[in-house]
């Protein structure tokens, strides 16, 4: 038994190791091994980026979703950089999550879960091993972990040391993270005010005024009533959890320690890491890896898993059954995603395992717009979240959060949304190192739609 009260049977033969004697995709072509060797050794002796006890304490948060109690809000980059690395960024995402979390907390009327992209989200697995540009080929970018962006030999050329800049990075966007979610940036009058400023400045904000109205009134009524920030710490300071793809194997391994408290295995990486669409392969590494580890976890969900897929990688990851330790990550497309999820929705509530259901609205629909650029159009991502929430609907299951890719920044990645983005802005502002990403202004919008739907459920 934790001392979290839960019971997670000892995974069998397993060590921080064991995934080296499975087949690992995904993985970077090392050109030195000694090298890559001598940086793990490096990292194994760095602290821990996180503690136990916060997994577990994110673990315990995740099981009031899986029971319909709260809802997750997953999201921040799909690549972070080694360059677009300052407080501006760090902060400016930061404010992005935070704005939707109110409008969707208000919304849904429970606790929203909040759960960065953040603070070690540097490794990218690629559709094809390398890239051909006007007869030359290279190696693909596969994150500032493992390789640079330039379309050069030497600059795609993995370099292990490029994980100890993940590192320090990590742990600098961490210790922001801590700074600002609990020294009053969060503050939840601040946090609303944003909010309203979007709506007055939003070409589309009228459709949003009457639910920020309700928000005001409900502070208002807060406060009203003696419930401020020095009567309740909870207005004025919040949490926000780290996540990322846990792609990597020998880094995560390298950060990978065992609680002196109980005993356990954690990784030490991120509060929570994911298993992607790429290597879920239930004999691969990644899920041998990802069984031994008690954080919570995630594993994505594409178009082509079968319900019999789905309840193995339940099994193998989850064989305890403990609440708030699996969340599935459906990533279907828009057009797919009502009848390609509902079948695997009934599975696994047949089988009784309490996982927390999210939706990746964006990586099942990226397309390549007329002018070369891939993107995404919001009224995709809106689709595929409206999908989502109806397939939980006709099988009486809870549709518990979103996972989005975003950014704070003024990028122009993403077609439509309130400022209806069309693709010669494109060009304008296309700064992402890999997938398209919500802009602050379509991800707030994105909220305050998601907000209407959750209302309407
Ligand atoms: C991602 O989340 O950035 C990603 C690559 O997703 P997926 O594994 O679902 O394709
Ligand atoms: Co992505």
């Amino acid at each position: 038994m934790s001392d979290d009260g839960t019971t997670h049977p000892e995974p069998s033969a397993w060590s921080p190791d064991s995934w080296r004697s499975r087949e690992a995709v995904q993985q970077p072509d090392w050109p030195d091994l000694a090298d890559y060797d001598a940086a793990l050794k490096v990292l194994s002796g760095y602290p821990p980026l996180v503690f136990a006890g916060e997994a577990r304490a994110l673990r315990a948060s995740l099981a009031t979703v899986a029971d319909g109690r709260a809802f997750l809000l997953q999201a921040g980059d799909c690549a972070e950089s080694f360059e677009a690395f300052s407080a501006d960024s760090i902060r400016e995402r930061l404010k992005v999550i935070l704005q939707m979390a109110v409008v969707l907390t208000y919304s849904a009327g429970v606790p929203v879960v909040k759960v960065g992209r953040i603070a070690g989200q540097f490794a990218k697995p690629r559709s094809s091993p390398t890239e051909t540009v006007e007869g030359i080929e290279l190696p693909s970018f596969r994150g500032h972990l493992v390789n640079d962006i330039g379309f050069t030999a030497a600059a795609r050329t993995p370099v292990p040391e490029r994980m100890l800049q993940a590192y320090h990075q990590s742990a600098a966007t961490l210790n922001l993270l801590r700074a600002f979610t609990k020294g009053g940036f969060a503050d939840l009058s601040r946090v609303h005010q944003w909010n309203q400023e979007f709506v007055a400045a939003s070409p589309q904000g009228q459709r949003y005024e009457q639910l920020a109205d309700e928000i005001d009134r409900a502070l208002r009524f807060m406060e009203a009533c003696g419930l401020d920030h020095d009567t309740v710490p909870a207005l004025h300071q919040t949490d926000v959890w780290t996540s990322h793809e846990a792609l990597v194997l020998g880094y995560e391994e390298a950060l990978t320690r065992e609680d002196s408290l109980t005993g356990d295995w954690y990784d030490c990486s991120a509060h929570m890491i994911w298993i992607g669409e790429r290597t879920r392969d239930l004999d691969g590494a990644h899920v041998e890896f990802f069984r031994g580890i008690r954080n919570p976890i995630g594993c994505k969900v594409g178009p082509t898993a079968t319900p019999d897929e789905v309840l193995e990688l339940c099994e193998a990851l989850n064989p305890g059954r403990v609440p708030g330790r699996l969340t599935l990550i459906s990533r279907m497309g828009a057009e797919k995603i009502t009848d390609g999820l509902r079948p695997l929705l009934r599975a696994v509530t047949d089988a009784g395992h309490p996982v927390v259901w999210t939706c990746d609205p964006m990586h099942g629909n990226t397309f390549t717009s007329p002018g070369g650029r891939k993107t995404r159009h919001f009224d995709a991502i809106l689709a595929e979240i409206k999908g989502f929430f109806e397939a939980h609907r006709a099988e009486d299951t809870w549709p518990g959060g979103v996972h989005v890719e975003l950014t704070g920044d003024d990028v122009t990645e993403c077609l439509g949304g309130s400022e209806d983005l069309l693709d010669g802005d494109l060009d304008l502002r296309y700064e992402t190192m890999c997938d398209p990403r919500l802009n602050g202004r379509q991800s707030v919008d994105l909220a305050f739609r998601v907000a209407e739907l959750l209302r309407k459920s």
